[in-house]
């Protein structure tokens, strides 16, 4: 039976976020076709979707990969939204960043294509990332980042750490995308920009984006001084705001999606609260200057008349009560 609001797909469907969207879609009333990667090297547990109420009647699970783009094109055909999600995450450096790029902005685009030919996609919400709208070196304290800021291909591409290739190519698949709904008439494509994504999980696997958005307790002492500062969303709110902007008639373009702007310091003592008895780095913390974080402006979003519902407190404790019951803390 098809769901009251009709078929949309979502991709990278077994991910951490993409599992949680699908949650929030179904209870919305819409159907799902969840795209997964059937290569057996990839090849995601599925059974906390399948397990999912709505999911008997309501939720397909496709094979498609963003190296084949066409195999995209039955899963979007006949949906009326499309969420995209995938992406290769590599935070270690095993992948060679040109192979990233490859695979991200020629999946992209294909599936855009096929979203287009479709004829029934009407609006496709692609989720990119604070990490395509990042300023490097000394910015004033308390500077002001929004929809305008672009992350600065050259200083990161010439920059020596893993997390470069991923920054490099949300960033150049980001404006791939804009730059496809500048050109193409009559399929609408917005780009929602998480902070770093915090809160609990149904997918079965470790949120591989966790030891980036929580270094002190899953990160390497060498990602610390890149989380002087941070920014957080709650991914319950970043579900809702996916939704919200495939739904809202004036969404257009990109749209910041950020709630706390926070130090290091600020993160340590709340999870001192709680969770002391896992290692933060004391003496590494010690020796850090407090500095004022930059300010994510999700004005854009919330002037459309999204709000956020979750505190900070909730983002860490749900994420983390979670790892506990998995085992992965
Ligand atoms: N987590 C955050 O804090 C955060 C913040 C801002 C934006 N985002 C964005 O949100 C999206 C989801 O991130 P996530 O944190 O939920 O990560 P995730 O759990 O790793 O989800 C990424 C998904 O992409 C799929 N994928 C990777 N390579 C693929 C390929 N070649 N073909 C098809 N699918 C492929 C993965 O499938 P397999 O399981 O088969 O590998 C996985 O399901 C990403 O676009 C990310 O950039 C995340």
């Amino acid at each position: 039976m098809e769901g009251e609001k009709g078929t949309v797909c979502v991709t990278g469907g077994a991910g951490y976020i993409a599992s949680w969207l699908i949650m929030r879609l179904l209870k919305h009333g819409y159907s799902v076709r969840a795209t997964v990667r059937s290569d057996p090297k990839f090849k995601e547990d599925t059974s906390h979707l399948i397990s999912l109420p709505e999911a008997p009647e309501r939720l397909q699970i496709f094979d498609a990969d963003l190296e084949k783009p066409e195999s995209f094109e039955a899963v979007v055909d006949g949906c009326i939204g499309v969420f995209h999600l995938s992406h290769p995450m590599d935070f270690e450096g095993k992948i060679p960043t040109e192979s990233i790029i490859k695979t991200s902005v020629e999946g992209t685009l294909g599936i855009l294509r096929a979203c287009l030919n479709s004829k029934t996609v009407k609006k496709v919400v692609y989720t990119s990332s604070i990490a395509a709208a990042l300023l490097v070196g000394n910015t004033e304290d308390g500077t002001v980042i929004d929809e305008n800021t672009w992350s600065d291909m050259k200083a990161f591409t010439d920059l020596d750490f893993p997390g470069a290739a991923y920054i490099v190519s949300k960033t150049l698949t980001e404006r791939a995308v804009l730059e496809f709904s500048k050109e193409c008439h009559g399929l609408d494509v917005v780009t929602i920009l998480p902070a770093a994504v915090f809160g609990p999980f149904i997918s079965s696997t470790f949120p591989p984006a966790f030891p980036m958005s929580l270094p002190l307790i899953f990160g390497k002492e060498e990602h610390y001084m890149l989380f002087e500062t941070a920014h957080y969303v709650h991914i319950d709110d970043v579900a809702s705001a996916q939704i919200f902007l495939f739904e809202c008639p004036k969404s257009e373009g990109r749209h910041l999606c950020c709630k706390f702007d926070v130090t290091i310091q600020e993160v340590a003592k709340l999870l001192s609260i709680k969770w002391s008895k896992h290692l933060l780095p004391l003496d590494f913390l010690c020796k850090m200057e407090e500095k004022i974080p930059n300010h994510l402006s999700s004005k854009k979003l919330m002037d459309l008349g999204f709000s956020f519902k979750y505190n900070l407190e909730e983002m860490i404790d749900g994420a983390l009560q979670c790892c506990k019951e998995k085992g992965f803390l």
